[in-house]
């Protein structure tokens, strides 16, 4: 019976991952984070079996024995693409650590871990592979996919890498995509796209927010309670930008003409780079628009091309500029799914001078109106924003329900 089967959650955070488990059918046991304002929005929401404390302080003699699962989104920072100390001495990297550690000790028939897909170029894959062979050491039949949260209904782009291993001899399954991206080209295929549904966007699902004015006070809306609807004001930041006024186009066509008259191609010139495709924009491919080499770039391509001084100026010469909101390229996405929902400081909403709310986080990271979150702002947009989409979880439960159905033994 799938609702007997039983979960312990490490690095719960505020309970993405538990609520979506919780939805599938699974009873939690037991679960633990160290983030306290995290451990009394979960406390709040699903329920008095979370415990407050660093896991590295934690005896698995305090964890209940036998659960059917163990789950947890081990700390990600250190393995981040956008974070510089992007390394294997980073002690981040070695929380993975703990849930083995723990794993090992109360040998659950499955686990499932979650990260960022950065984690899988980490030093050039070996940290992957690493983690993979210690929990196929311990007994575990792993492995591991990346699942974009948009495929599966949550309107929200979000790549993490899934790690599933199972020590009782079933295929590790992972959910089927339900919806689908609905561009000009695919609109066609609509008929044959096996019942897959178009990709939900971001006006879908928080367009009904737009227009109400933001407070951390309940709100009636269209029928629904909404919480948490508080959002940070600041809408400018400080970014380096051109001096001078330039004309791409001009100036992707001048380095064209200094390339042609060249022994370069655009593809040796990429490979100089290390890049893939990044010179074919440099030079106006076909005359569509160009973008501009940044200064570094432009230096080195000047040394190879040997181009004269006539665009120095106006590439290379930077000033520390306010961006407002309308300039501001995080504007979040309105028509189609929301990029993703970060820890730190949230999109800029489309027509509005402030961040995204709490609330719509909230909703494009697929948690119920009823889900109330608790802290500071910068600590609710914390949580929301290191969740696991419920929805996504709720789908990867189901999954380890049909593992365990699948299993005849003890
Ligand atoms: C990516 S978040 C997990 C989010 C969660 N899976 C969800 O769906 O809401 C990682 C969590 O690990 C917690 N954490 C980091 N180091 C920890 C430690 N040493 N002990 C306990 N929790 C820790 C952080 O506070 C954070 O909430």
């Amino acid at each position: 019976m799938s609702d007997n089967y039983t979960v312990v959650s490490l690095f719960c955070g505020a309970g993405g991952m538990d609520l979506g488990f919780k939805q599938a059918g699974f009873n939690i046991l037991w679960a633990n984070d160290f983030d306290e304002d995290a451990t009394i929005t979960y406390k709040n929401n699903i329920g008095n079996h979370v415990v407050l404390g660093d896991i590295c302080q934690i005896d698995s003699g305090e964890i209940p024995n036998n659960p059917d699962v163990i789950i947890g989104g081990f700390p990600c920072q250190g393995f981040s693409v956008a974070n510089t100390k992007r390394n294997m001495d980073d002690e981040r990297n070695f929380l993975y650590k703990e849930m083995l550690r723990i794993i090992d000790d109360k040998k659950p028939k499955i686990f499932v871990a979650e990260n960022v897909k950065g984690l899988l170029s980490m030093e050039k894959g070996k940290v992957i592979d690493m983690i993979v062979k210690d929990f196929e050491k311990i007994g575990y039949s792993v492995n591991y996919e990346v699942l974009n949260s948009v495929d599966y209904g949550v309107p929200q782009t979000r790549q993490r890498v899934i790690i599933i291993g199972n020590r009782i001899g079933v295929d590790n399954i992972y959910p089927d995509k339900t919806h689908f991206l609905k561009d000009k080209k695919q609109q066609t295929l609509i008929s044959s796209n096996n019942g897959l549904k178009p990709y939900v966007t971001t006006k879908e699902a928080i367009g009904f927010l737009s227009d109400v004015k933001i407070t951390n006070n309940e709100l009636l809306v269209g029928g629904r309670e909404i919480h948490n609807h508080i959002a940070s004001t600041n809408v400018s930041d400080k970014f380096w930008a051109r001096k001078h006024d330039v004309d791409q186009a001009q100036i992707c066509d001048y380095l064209r003409g200094w390339r042609d008259s060249s022994e370069w191609t655009t593809k040796k010139i990429d490979e100089h780079f290390g890049y893939k495709h990044t010179a074919g924009h440099w030079f106006r491919k076909d005359n569509n628009s160009g973008s501009i080499p940044n200064p570094d770039d432009w230096w080195e391509l000047k040394r190879i091309l040997n181009f004269d001084d006539k665009y120095d100026k106006q590439v290379t010469e930077l000033i520390e500029k306010e961006i407002v909101f309308e300039q501001s390229l995080r504007i979040t996405n309105w028509d189609k799914p929301s990029d993703t929902i970060t820890a730190t400081s949230p999109e800029i909403h489309v027509n509005k001078k402030r961040r995204l709310s709490v609330r719509e986080c909230a909703i494009l990271q697929t948690f119920p109106d009823d889900f109330i979150f608790y802290g500071s702002l910068s600590s609710m947009y914390r949580q929301v924003g290191n969740a696991v989409p419920v929805l996504l979880a709720k789908k990867i439960g189901e999954c380890v329900i049909k593992m365990l159905n699948q299993y005849v033994g003890d």
